[in-house]
């Protein structure tokens, strides 16, 4: 068997945590041949909740599981390791304004991003799920500069996810049967959810996912509202925001990076922009990409409809907006 690899998971004492570090333990992410050593990283209040889960854990009797390390300290949390999952984030509190959020996630991440390039392998990856994610992932890879910003990341992928699940159900097919739904942009309600690249596979027959719907209006109408409005609907019904579902895309998004993408097959990161379809350079934009030996690549040469050019238009603002802002908090430089 492979030596043990190192994973940090942070907001580990948190709720989408609890859902991610069993899927990760059992295997799911880096396969069922590779022994992990789970870095567990929270805030100094939540000590004794990360004990709870640490018996969890250990309780689980996970055959790939080596060592569990809790910790409050970065130094510890990121030491060696191959892949991080920086899923703690500041939640925003009643009476917060944006800006205020902004800034005390800048803070977390430009911590998280120092104790990275300090002791993480220089071959880690990241995928930063803390929102607001995108821009977070920024800040994180401006301060860890030794390492390659393309081992930077933001999750999109459970709006991908939501986005197929919504073509699936409206096809009446196994989620299996649909690839290639897009999410462009930000992980906000800014974002576009793209079915106009999707395929189908219905009765052994490969088709567009537009033909097989067939009906536009429904595609540029309640199918993007449903998936941008998603996070908000969950939370409504839940009292709590979405965590076994972000769990799962986690580690999908982990997974694929890791493992690469089936020929033919595209999914949805939010990587840092080099002004492919027209956005802004240097935002951490969602992109559809391929991935071959854990480097992604975006995929060039799709066609978009005016429609879909001025959605992107609307969240590349957004998120260029939001690292300004991060930047004046930072008093950064803006060609960093
Ligand atoms: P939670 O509030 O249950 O857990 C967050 C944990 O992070 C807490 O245990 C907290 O103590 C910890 N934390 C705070 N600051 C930290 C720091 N500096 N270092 C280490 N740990 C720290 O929240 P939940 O539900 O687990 O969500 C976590 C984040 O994920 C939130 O920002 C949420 O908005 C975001 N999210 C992102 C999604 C995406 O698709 N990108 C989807 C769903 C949630």
């Amino acid at each position: 068997m492979a030596e043990p690899i190192r994973v940090v998971v942070t907001g580990a004492a948190g709720q989408i945590a609890y859902s991610l570090l069993y899927m990760i333990a059992r295997g799911e992410v880096f396969g069922s041949d590779q022994p992990l050593i789970l870095h567990l990283l929270d805030i100094p209040p939540m000590v004794g909740v990360l004990e709870g889960v640490v018996m969890e854990l250990a309780d689980c009797a996970l055959p790939l599981l080596r060592q569990v390390i809790p910790t409050t300290d970065p130094s510890v949390g990121f030491k060696d390791v191959s892949a991080a999952f920086l899923v703690g984030a500041m939640p925003r509190k009643e009476g917060m304004e944006r800006k205020d959020l902004l800034s005390a996630n800048v803070k977390i991440f430009k911590a998280q991003g120092q104790a990275i390039e300090n002791f993480a392998k220089k071959d880690i990856k990241v995928l930063v799920v803390g929102n607001p994610a995108n821009t977070n992932a920024f800040v994180c890879a401006n301060y860890a500069p030794s390492i390659p910003r393309e081992n930077f990341s933001a999750m999109t992928r459970l709006d991908q996810n939501r986005a197929t699940s919504q073509i699936a159900t409206k096809l009446g097919v196994p989620i299996s049967a649909v690839k290639n739904i897009i999410i462009w942009g930000n992980h906000s309600s800014t974002q576009y959810p793209d079915a106009g690249q999707g395929k189908v596979v219905i009765n052994g027959e490969t088709k567009s996912v537009a033909d097989a719907v067939n009906d536009n209006a429904y595609l540029q109408g309640a199918f993007v509202e449903t998936v941008q409005k998603r996070g908000a609907a969950v939370i409504s019904a839940r009292k709590m925001s979405s965590a076994m579902s972000a769990a799962k895309a986690a580690c999908d998004h982990m997974h694929d990076w890791w493992n690469g993408t089936a020929p033919g097959t595209f999914v949805s990161m939010g990587v840092c922009s080099d002004g492919s379809y027209n956005s802004p350079k240097d935002v951490i934009f969602s992109f559809p990409v391929v991935i071959e030996n854990k480097q992604w690549k975006i995929v060039q040469g799709l066609n978009l409809s005016d429609a879909a050019k001025a959605k992107l238009n609307i969240t590349a603002k957004e998120l260029q907006e939001e690292k300004d802002e991060a930047l004046s908090v930072l008093d950064l430089s803006s060609n960093l």
